[in-house]
């Protein structure tokens, strides 16, 4: 698979030069220039535009503005264009289009509405990719490819029920074992010819939690494949051209890590929230750069100011443009892209924040930091493209254990995934630990730590990577609502935590639901603090407990225990508590704060030889940097033992050691 050598940092993002006259497009070519600009995403959304009918194509622009681009030495992040489907097509092939799960066909319109099973579908968006291939794939412009654009949006339509059932005669091979996996029996649903299994429409069979989960994975799978056919075409025509396709960070419809293993690099879009947690976003950075190995990735998009798919789109505040686009360097990111370069004139996303405003004046805000950070971007050079990410801990996320999570009927509503995640996290971000977010399929080998945040669901060969793991001097912990199903939904007949019982020497006999209101203690090291949501009464069965409940009629018994080196969370504790359990058990671990303590506000990353701090607060801090020696890349300033980081500052660090 051909790699995506930087050759600086890419800064750049999205056109769409077809909105605009051509005399617009030298006007654009001066200002890219101004900002600092070296790469621009393009068609994305251009099928329409590229391609009258089937027989009826037009190049023409596309063809002036590539040679533009190249001329102005900016770099074509080239897209497939299949990402939205013109009207011709829609009208010509009705199959096209995506029925949702109310059952309700779409009509034509929007963008994103294929069926993935659609045979029309991948006809036509094939040819669009080899025409596009042809045309421009041996340009010397061209970088990379962009695979269509945000992937996503699962069909519930009869084509997609019969290749439903046939992906399920090649996982399953007999109806008897699919009634088996999915528990038919309950209910008296068992099935008795195949073509009674239709897609989980609202109106349809929803009872059923392995049938959920199987189709969530199957349409994955067949949306990946509308992706790989087009990779398959790219591959053909131009073997060195790396490829990727933007994702989205916590997109529940796909299991990104079967997506990555695609992919020569992974690119995604980072649209945090307004006041959106440091945390939650380095939560979903770290989360993109686990997906293949930590190899550097890029930021496909992001706003320069604001969205306008909001209830309020606020404008970033000065600097945090600035700030969010380090942090994602310092995640590991080796570009940074903008959605949009130009503000379109109409439609949709006309006030969706972008590089050039209406006015298109360089004297605007936005155009002004985009600028200087493109300027201070290209100032490193080759300095931070190509490093690695360094930690000692990770966390370990599976999208189909989220399915099964969600899925559940019970124990509480308030057992959400990313929820618990974005806890541990949090609390991991607070004690001042860089974490890399993998799959418990990943090789865990070179990680002092490892936590599995409500593994519900345990395929085979978990338990015994994991006890191989802490074997070999590992740490390990898991929590609550751990251990309880295999990969099709089914209860453990050992109950929990099924094959991670004998590792952490526990039975969970039962578990209670606590509402919003209700809340229990952890008694640990002599302090009570709070926790909620779930309460196992944990039996011990070889492990220790650690802490106990202060209140309830399972008060004093172990609410966090420990078999060696593998722990137990047996309940949901609030900052304090888990961020106190968490210390204990990293210091055992030998884990320790990038920089040796933990400032408010202040993140800390290590890539290589690079020491990224980033002052998230709106306060100055003063860090002491651990005895390093350092050059800091941005002011170019010695740094010996401490330095001031301003309200939303930054410094890199190149160390000597
Ligand atoms: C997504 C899409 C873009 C654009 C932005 C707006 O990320 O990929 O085309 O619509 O959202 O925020
Ligand atoms: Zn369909």
């Amino acid at each position: 698979m051909p790699r995506l050598d930087f050759p600086y940092v890419l800064h750049g993002g999205d056109y769409n030069p077809e909105q605009w006259p051509e005399s617009v497009w030298d006007q654009d070519m001066e200002l890219m220039k101004k900002a600092g600009v070296n790469i621009a995403t393009l068609p994305v959304f251009g099928w329409g535009n590229i391609q009258k009918d089937e027989e009826t194509w037009d190049f023409s622009w596309l063809d002036k503005v590539i040679e533009k681009l190249h001329a102005n030495s900016i770099r074509v992040c080239l897209a497939t264009a299949t990402a939205a489907t013109p009207p011709w097509v829609d009208q010509k092939y009705p199959d096209i289009l995506r029925t949702d799960q109310d059952g309700i066909k779409r009509r034509h319109g929007s963008r994103h509405t294929f069926c993935p099973c659609s045979e029309n579908f991948r006809r036509l968006s094939t040819n669009l990719t080899r025409a596009m291939a042809d045309r421009y794939g041996h340009h010397p412009a061209v970088l990379l490819w962009h695979v269509s654009n945000e992937y996503g949006n699962p069909c519930y339509c009869d084509a997609c029920s019969a290749e439903f059932r046939t992906w399920l005669q090649h996982r399953y091979g007999s109806l008897d074992e699919v009634n088996h996996r999915w528990n038919m029996a309950f209910w008296g649903q068992t099935y008795t010819d195949w073509s009674q299994i239709e897609a989980p429409q609202d109106k349809a069979q929803r009872n059923f939690q392995g049938l959920l989960i199987d189709y969530d994975r199957f349409q994955s799978d067949a949306i990946l494949n509308c992706c790989k056919a087009e990779i398959e075409v790219l591959r053909e025509i131009t073997p060195d051209i790396p490829i990727t396709t933007n994702m989205m960070g916590t997109f529940k419809a796909l299991d990104y890590h079967k997506w990555a293993k695609e992919m020569d690099i992974i690119s995604w879009d980072s649209y945090p929230a307004r006041n959106a947690e440091p945390a939650d976003i380095a939560f979903r950075h770290s989360l993109m750069r686990g997906l293949k190995e930590g190899e550097p990735w890029m930021l496909m998009e992001q706003t320069p100011s604001q969205q306008n798919w909001q209830a309020f789109n606020s404008l970033k505040r000065p600097g945090i443009m600035r700030l969010w686009s380090y942090q994602a360097m310092a995640h590991g990111a080796d570009a940074i892209m903008y959605f949009q370069w130009r503000r379109s004139p109409g439609a949709q996303e006309m006030f969706h924040g972008a590089v050039v405003e209406h006015a298109a004046r360089e004297d605007a805000r936005v155009f002004q930091e985009v600028a200087t950070l493109g300027k201070e971007l290209a100032s490193l050079g080759t300095q931070t493209v190509g490093t690695k990410v360094e930690s000692k801990v990770a966390l370990l996320f599976d999208w189909e254990n989220w399915w099964a999570v969600e899925y559940s009927s019970g124990p509480s509503i308030m057992a959400k995934y990313c929820d618990i995640f974005l806890d541990y996290f949090r609390a991991l971000f607070s004690l001042g630990i860089t974490v890399d977010v993998v799959s418990p399929e990943a090789d865990l080998s070179g990680y002092s730590a490892v936590i599995a945040p409500m593994l519900k669901m345990v395929k085979p060969g978990f338990a015994a990577n994991i006890t191989r793991f802490v074997e070999a001097g590992g740490y390990f912990l898991t929590t609550t609502f751990s251990g309880i199903v295999d990969e099709t939904d089914r209860a453990f007949e050992n109950g929990y935590p099924g094959p991670l019982a004998d590792l952490l020497g526990i039975w969970v006999e039962e578990t209670d639901a606590l509402s919003p209101e209700e809340q229990n203690t952890v008694q640990l090291g002599g302090t009570s603090y709070p926790c909620g949501k779930l309460c196992d009464r944990i039996q011990l069965e070889g492990a220790e407990a650690i802490a106990t409940y202060g209140e309830d009629f399972y008060a004093g018994e172990p609410a966090l225990t420990r078999k060696g080196r593998a722990f137990y969370h047996g309940t949901w504790m609030e900052a304090e508590g888990l961020q106190a359990a968490l210390e204990s058990f990293l210091t055992e671990a030998g884990v320790s704060s990038t920089i040796g303590q933990s400032i408010e506000g202040v993140e800390a990353v290590k890539r290589g030889n690079l020491l990224f701090l980033l002052n998230h607060g709106k306060v100055a801090q003063l860090v002491d940097i651990n005895g390093y020696k350092a050059v800091d890349l941005l002011t170019k300033a010695p740094i010996s033992s401490s330095l001031e980081l301003q309200p939303f500052g930054v410094a890199i660090l190149q160390i000597t050691p």
